[in-house]
């Protein structure tokens, strides 16, 4: 009977092998010891011949669609041009480690991805780890360099908690998360002004706690008018277009008010008046905001002196009117 097996054998390999009658030289590794016995020899060598590579894509699928990607270490310049089996010795026996490099000396930018920044500093398997791998054959086989996304999401939590753009390396580096390095204000919808450059990140962007965890409120910060974060002290007196008589220098500089326009006041102000300032006309008292522009009375004096009686036609024309005393009276 041995000997009959015996013969089958030699006639199969010389059937699959013209030149060399082929005898296994030795046991394939553990990973591969489904693939035992001369039923198998050509799922990795061609007939009779060497060791193919299009063989042991064929089986592995995760390294081909990888390949044919163009991405990742089997298409580095160290692997390049050379046989799957110069790197992946077989047939020594069950314990052989098939896959043999020197992590420590690896050169990681080889598989399409630098290690930088605090990465540098971080071990190969907190970040290569089934946790972050999607793929769920991957994930099984917890010694797989394979699987990891490049995107710092598909490691890192999103502190921001979806208020912000997914994009994290928009504003982020592996240096360190804080500060946000790439991260312009001006850029932002409310670019940093006057005094405001100096203002704490925390007074306008809030720290709290938000489904548990450390939140600071980044986007969705009113800013329409300068009153959405500082109250009016004139109790709404002058609207709220604060822009018009503020800048972000000072509330206390009076520079910007000449961009007020009086035209939208009862008073338009016409001819000589334009050149006229504001306090010749107004009691502007700092330290009572509330009734700033709000002196009718002044007002009232200034024009009586300015008109005894009925304006001349010329003062019409300079929008000079003539009101009754009662209807200067606050
Ligand atoms: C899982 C894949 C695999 C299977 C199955 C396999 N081999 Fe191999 N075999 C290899 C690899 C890889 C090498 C190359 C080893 C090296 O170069 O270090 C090799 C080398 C050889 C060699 C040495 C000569 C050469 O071509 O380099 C012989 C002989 C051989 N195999 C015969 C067989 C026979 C016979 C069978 C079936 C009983 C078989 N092999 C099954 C992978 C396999
Ligand atoms: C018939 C399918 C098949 C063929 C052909 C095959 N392999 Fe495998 N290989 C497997 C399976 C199954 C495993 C174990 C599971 C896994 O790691 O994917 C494996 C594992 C491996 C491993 C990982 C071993 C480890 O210890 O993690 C390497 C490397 C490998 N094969 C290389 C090769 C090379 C090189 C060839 C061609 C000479 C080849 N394989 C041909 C199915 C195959
Ligand atoms: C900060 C996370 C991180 C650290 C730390 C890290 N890696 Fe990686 N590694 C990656 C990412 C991400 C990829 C995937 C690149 C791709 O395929 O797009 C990768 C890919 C690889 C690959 C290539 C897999 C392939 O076949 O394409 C190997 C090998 C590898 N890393 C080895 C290591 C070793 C060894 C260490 C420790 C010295 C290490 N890595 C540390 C993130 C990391
Ligand atoms: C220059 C050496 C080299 C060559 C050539 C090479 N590999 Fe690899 N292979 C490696 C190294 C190093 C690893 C471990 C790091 C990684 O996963 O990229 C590996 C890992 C693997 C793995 C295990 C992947 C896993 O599940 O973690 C398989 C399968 C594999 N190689 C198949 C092949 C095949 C098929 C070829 C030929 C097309 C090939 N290799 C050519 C060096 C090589
Ligand atoms: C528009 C810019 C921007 C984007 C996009 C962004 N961040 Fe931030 N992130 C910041 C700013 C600014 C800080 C506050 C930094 C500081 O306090 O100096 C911050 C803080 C953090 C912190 C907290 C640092 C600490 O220790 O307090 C983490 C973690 C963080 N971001 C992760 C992420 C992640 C993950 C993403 C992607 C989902 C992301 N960020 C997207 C701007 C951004
Ligand atoms: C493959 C997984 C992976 C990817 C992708 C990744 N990181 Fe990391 N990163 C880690 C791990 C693991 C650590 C170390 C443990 C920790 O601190 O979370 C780390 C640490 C860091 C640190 C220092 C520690 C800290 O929390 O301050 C920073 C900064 C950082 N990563 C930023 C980034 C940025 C920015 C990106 C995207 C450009 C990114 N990472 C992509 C896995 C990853
Ligand atoms: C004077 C108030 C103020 C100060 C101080 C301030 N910010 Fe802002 N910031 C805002 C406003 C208002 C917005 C616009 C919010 C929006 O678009 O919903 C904004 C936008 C942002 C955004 C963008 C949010 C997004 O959705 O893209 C980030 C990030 C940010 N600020 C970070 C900072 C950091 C870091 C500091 C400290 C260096 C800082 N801010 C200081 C008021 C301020
Ligand atoms: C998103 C909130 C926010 C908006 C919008 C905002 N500010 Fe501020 N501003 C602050 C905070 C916070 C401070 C610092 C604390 C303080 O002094 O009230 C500050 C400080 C100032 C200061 C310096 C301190 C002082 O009292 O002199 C001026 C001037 C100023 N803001 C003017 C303005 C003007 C003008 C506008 C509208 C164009 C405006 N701010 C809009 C939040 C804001
Ligand atoms: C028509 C012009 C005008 C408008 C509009 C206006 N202010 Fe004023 N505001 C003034 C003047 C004038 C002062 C007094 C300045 C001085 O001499 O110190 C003042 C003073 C202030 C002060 C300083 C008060 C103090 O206690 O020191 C603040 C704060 C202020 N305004 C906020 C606002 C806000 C907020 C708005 C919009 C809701 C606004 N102002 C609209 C003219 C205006
Ligand atoms: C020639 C005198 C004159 C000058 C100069 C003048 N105003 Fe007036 N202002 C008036 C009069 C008159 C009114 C109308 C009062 C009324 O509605 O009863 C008025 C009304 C206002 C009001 C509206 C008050 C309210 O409660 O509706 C504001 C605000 C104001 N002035 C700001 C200014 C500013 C800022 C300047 C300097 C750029 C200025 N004024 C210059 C005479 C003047």
């Amino acid at each position: 009977m041995k000997r009959f097996i015996f013969h089958i054998a030699i006639f199969l390999t010389l059937l699959a092998s013209k030149t060399a009658a082929q005898i296994s030289p030795g046991d394939l590794s553990t990973a591969h010891a489904k693939l035992e016995g001369m039923s198998n020899c050509t799922q990795c060598h061609d007939l009779g011949d060497k060791v193919s590579n299009n063989k042991c894509l064929a089986c592995h699928k995760e390294i081909k669609s990888r390949v044919d990607k163009r991405t990742g270490y089997h298409v580095s310049k160290d692997v390049k041009g050379k046989e799957c089996a110069s790197c992946h010795s077989e047939h020594h026996g069950r314990n052989f480690e098939m896959v043999r490099f020197d992590e420590k000396k690896f050169n990681h930018t080889l598989a399409g991805y630098e290690l930088t920044g605090a990465h540098k500093k971080v071990d190969c398997r907190e970040c290569h780890k089934p946790d972050y791998v999607d793929d769920p054959n991957l994930k099984k086989k917890k010694d797989t360099y394979l699987g990891l996304g490049q995107k710092c999401l598909d490691c890192h939590e999103d502190y921001h908690q979806k208020t912000m753009a997914n994009d994290c390396a928009k504003c982020h580096t592996t240096e360190d998360f804080k500060p946000a390095t790439k991260f312009n204000h001006d850029k932002a919808d409310f670019a940093l002004v006057g005094k405001h450059k100096t203002v704490d990140c925390k007074e306008c962007h809030k720290m709290e706690v938000k489904n548990g965890k450390d939140f600071q409120q980044f986007a969705d910060v009113p800013f329409k008018n300068c009153n959405a974060c500082h109250d009016d002290p004139h109790r709404n007196h002058l609207g709220t277009d604060c822009k018009q008589c503020h800048n972000e220098q000072s509330f206390a500089s009076t520079s910007s008010l000449s961009k007020f326009n009086h035209g939208k006041t009862n008073f338009p102000l016409k001819g000589k008046h334009k050149q006229v300032d504001c306090r010749d006309c107004h009691k502007m008292d700092a330290a009572t905001p509330t009734n700033v522009f709000q002196d009718r009375l002044g007002v009232k004096t200034n024009r009586m002196r300015h008109l005894p009686q009925r304006p001349t036609r010329g003062q019409i024309r300079d929008g000079l009117r003539w009101l009754p005393q009662r209807k200067l009276l606050p």
